[in-house]
């Protein structure tokens, strides 16, 4: 099999999802959900276009799983269940593609900035940065970061509750 041929061959993960081809498109963040996190129309057709693109697997944009770990306006949320309509809906679509989709889980720690979160960025430590407008972030504790470890978590239960695996 040339290199050509086998790009375009399927691939059949680990989970048993198959991608019909090898070619992916990496997360990015476009900033087109609304200002709530819920799904905007921009960030949808977006999405729509890489999936009729023929890609086999598409990525979504960073989705923050808590609502402090927001880096920036316009990013797809996914940390509470009133976002799973919207993910339903980018779901649903990327099946009718036979696309296989997938929801990048984030939080954007010291990078948060608190004019979005309304709270100080936190991290691992504090830490100082010269850079204009940097926000020295608050160290977190044991308990957030467990709680944090659980937002994760709970996001990609969302994330579960509207794929459907047995469709690839
Ligand atoms: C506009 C833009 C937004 C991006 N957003 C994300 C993102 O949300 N999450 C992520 O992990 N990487 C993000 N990236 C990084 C890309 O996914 C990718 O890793 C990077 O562009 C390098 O890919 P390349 O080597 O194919 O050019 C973004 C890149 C760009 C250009």
């Amino acid at each position: 099999m040339n290199s050509i041929s086998k790009l375009l061959s399927p691939f059949t993960f680990r989970n048993g999802a198959t991608v019909k081809n090898r070619l992916g498109v990496a997360p990015m963040t476009n900033t087109q959900s609304q200002s709530d996190g819920s799904l905007g129309g921009d960030e949808f057709d977006w999405l729509e276009q890489l999936a009729s693109g023929q890609f086999g697997l598409v990525m979504t944009c960073a989705s923050h799983v808590c609502k402090t770990g927001q880096a920036w306006v316009g990013q797809l949320g996914i940390y509470d269940d009133s976002y799973i309509p919207g993910l339903k809906k980018i779901a649903d679509m990327f099946k009718a593609h036979n696309t296989v989709g997938l929801v990048q889980l984030f939080h954007g720690g010291s990078r948060c900035p608190q004019r979005i979160t309304g709270v100080q960025p936190c991290s691992a430590s504090e830490f100082h940065l010269p850079i204009a407008g940097f926000e020295v972030p608050r160290p977190l504790t044991i308990a957030e970061i467990d709680k944090i470890i659980q937002a994760f978590a709970d996001a990609a239960e969302r994330a579960d509750q509207v794929s459907d695996y047995s469709r690839y």
